[in-house]
């Protein structure tokens, strides 16, 4: 007889406030489409956590249709993934409320990305902007995942959400499971391609060395080629990322879309110079995002598709969901419906 295991459970969410980048994809959703078959997975457009600064209402409809859909031509099957948006499923909203009664002002004071964003935002420096973690504390305790990927900005998040839910459970039973962040290993982290030593962000303007997964070819083509290599005498491609972070960014991002090795492309490229190395970077860059964007501009002109998908996604997020926030008001000492 077949013995029936449950599968572990990871859940993750990127807010829609700016378009997806290669380093988004190479570090995060690729490697989440690779984990369907083994994890129970949700996925997010934390439009909730996008509105803790200023966005054009228009603007943020329309990228969270557009993430939904890249996510998806990424390889996020919807038959196998649970996608939905943030706001559909309220009990995110919800649980966020009691956690912020769980959530010391000091702990919130001390968050890095509080302290950036605030100084940023120095016009509006909003309650939301503060309370930020415990509403992405809700957002993953709501599911009791085993596992939420993020990028090494949000570590401190999750770290932070395992103090509330300590400080919960403490004091009514074990109501939530203590997640593990998950930071993917370091070469998957892509770097700016005119910075090598800064991550590539997608709140970096056009102008800065960063791919967004929808960016024409010529225009990648042209980020390529312009990458910044380094200034060493030595003009050949070898792995060296102490020294030579630029070259090494590049490999990195030519291995992932390829899959060769650092030894094969070392091969591949013996006596050429970085003019030759860039383009064909680019190229592979370009032919490995062809499909992804194809697909992608073809699910948005499809929105009876996508809506079914979101609405989906929202019904079954809400059935964890409120499996939670169920137990949570019982415990606070909520009356019951
Ligand atoms: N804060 C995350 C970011 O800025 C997005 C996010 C919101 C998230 N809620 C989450 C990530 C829960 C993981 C789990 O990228």
């Amino acid at each position: 007889m077949e013995e029936i295991v449950a599968k572990k459970r990871m859940l993750s969410g990127i807010k829609p406030s700016g378009d997806l980048t290669l380093g988004s994809y190479l570090g995060a959703v690729k490697n989440w489409a690779e984990r369907a078959d083994q994890y129970e997975c949700f996925y997010f457009m934390a439009d909730l956590h996008a509105i803790t600064v200023r966005q054009n209402p228009a603007d943020l409809r329309r990228r969270t249709l557009e993430q939904l859909a890249q996510y998806i031509a990424c390889g996020l099957d919807p038959e196998k993934n649970t996608l939905f948006i943030q706001s559909h499923v309220h009990q995110h909203a919800e649980l966020g409320w009691v956690l912020d009664c769980y959530s010391m002002f000091g702990e919130l004071s001390r968050m890095t990305q509080f302290k950036d964003k605030s100084a940023k935002n120095a016009d509006n420096i909003n309650a939301g902007l503060f309370t930020y973690p415990s509403l992405m504390a809700g957002d993953i305790l709501l599911y009791q995942p085993d596992l939420v990927p993020v990028g090494e900005d949000q570590k401190q998040h999750v770290e932070l959400t395992h103090v509330i839910a300590r400080r919960f459970n403490g004091i009514y039973g074990d109501v939530f499971k203590i997640p593990e962040p998950f930071v993917p290993k370091v070469g998957a982290r892509i770097m700016s391609l005119t910075n090598p030593l800064a991550k590539m962000s997608k709140s970096e303007d056009e102008d800065t060395g960063r791919v967004l997964l929808m960016d024409a070819p010529e225009i990648i083509m042209k980020q390529f080629k312009r990458a910044i290599t380094d200034s060493d005498t030595e003009n050949c491609v070898r792995y060296d990322k102490e020294n030579k972070p630029g070259v090494a960014n590049l490999m990195t991002i030519y291995s992932a879309v390829t899959g060769k090795s650092y030894d094969q492309i070392e091969n591949e490229f013996v006596g050429c110079g970085y003019g030759k190395f860039k383009p064909v970077v680019g190229e592979a860059v370009v032919e490995h995002l062809r499909p992804i964007r194809e697909e992608a501009a073809r699910l948005m002109k499809d929105k009876a598709y996508l809506e079914s998908v979101y609405r989906d996604g929202a019904q079954k997020a809400s059935y964890v969901a409120e499996k939670t926030l169920r137990k949570v008001y019982k415990k606070v000492g909520f009356v019951a419906k």
